[in-house]
């Protein structure tokens, strides 16, 4: 009889433990906050090797030039962590450690091949594609949260990142992938 007492009353003690508060979009917003603030600093560690391996003048000027924007871009995140209260910190992003990784192997299996731009180009268009996706869906839910100031900040780094991808493009059709093919014509 006692034992079944005690029963009860350890049913009573969790039945009346607060329960953890619903997930919502807010808490989404946070932490695709953490995964693109890793995946930013990543991208201002991968981008000089990049730069240095091209064998391209205009494609090391481009990965130099994206590499400066990267930089105000961690800085806009800081920016949106400070509105929310929250210290800047990333959380590990396997999307981007897996793109970065591919670009990589590219540097080390094509050093010194006449692809081997047209593989850096395409690697980092990958890298711009995934960064293009989260920020779009950053800025939408800042704006549905009614954050219009951290909406702002990531439309404008949604524009670079979309500007980036399309000088890419216009190198590798103009420059890069031509060379390619060219320097495979003249040593068939
Ligand atoms: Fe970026």
């Amino acid at each position: 009889m006692a034992k079944q007492a005690k029963k009860r009353t350890t049913k009573k003690t969790a039945a009346r433990r607060p329960r953890q508060a619903p997930k919502m979009l807010s808490d989404l917003f946070l932490e695709t906050l953490k995964d693109i603030y890793f995946a930013e600093n990543k991208i201002l560690k991968t981008l000089p090797k990049m730069a240095e391996a091209a064998n391209s003048k205009q494609l090391a000027a481009a990965f130099n030039k994206h590499l400066r924007e990267t930089q105000g871009q961690v800085k806009r995140l800081e920016q949106i962590f400070k509105m929310l209260g929250k210290p800047a910190r990333g959380k590990p992003c396997e999307a981007i450690n897996g793109i970065t990784d591919e670009g990589a192997e590219i540097m080390k299996d094509f050093k010194g091949a006449p692809a081997l731009d047209a593989g850096l180009l395409a690697a980092a268009q990958a890298v711009e594609h995934y960064e293009i996706s989260r920020y779009g869906t950053l800025r939408t839910w800042a704006e549905e949260l009614g954050m219009q100031d951290a909406a702002k900040l990531l439309q404008a780094t949604l524009d670079e990142e979309e500007a980036t991808d399309h000088a890419l493009t216009e190198l590798a059709t103009s420059v890069i992938n031509l060379e390619a093919e060219q320097e495979y014509r003249d040593a068939a």
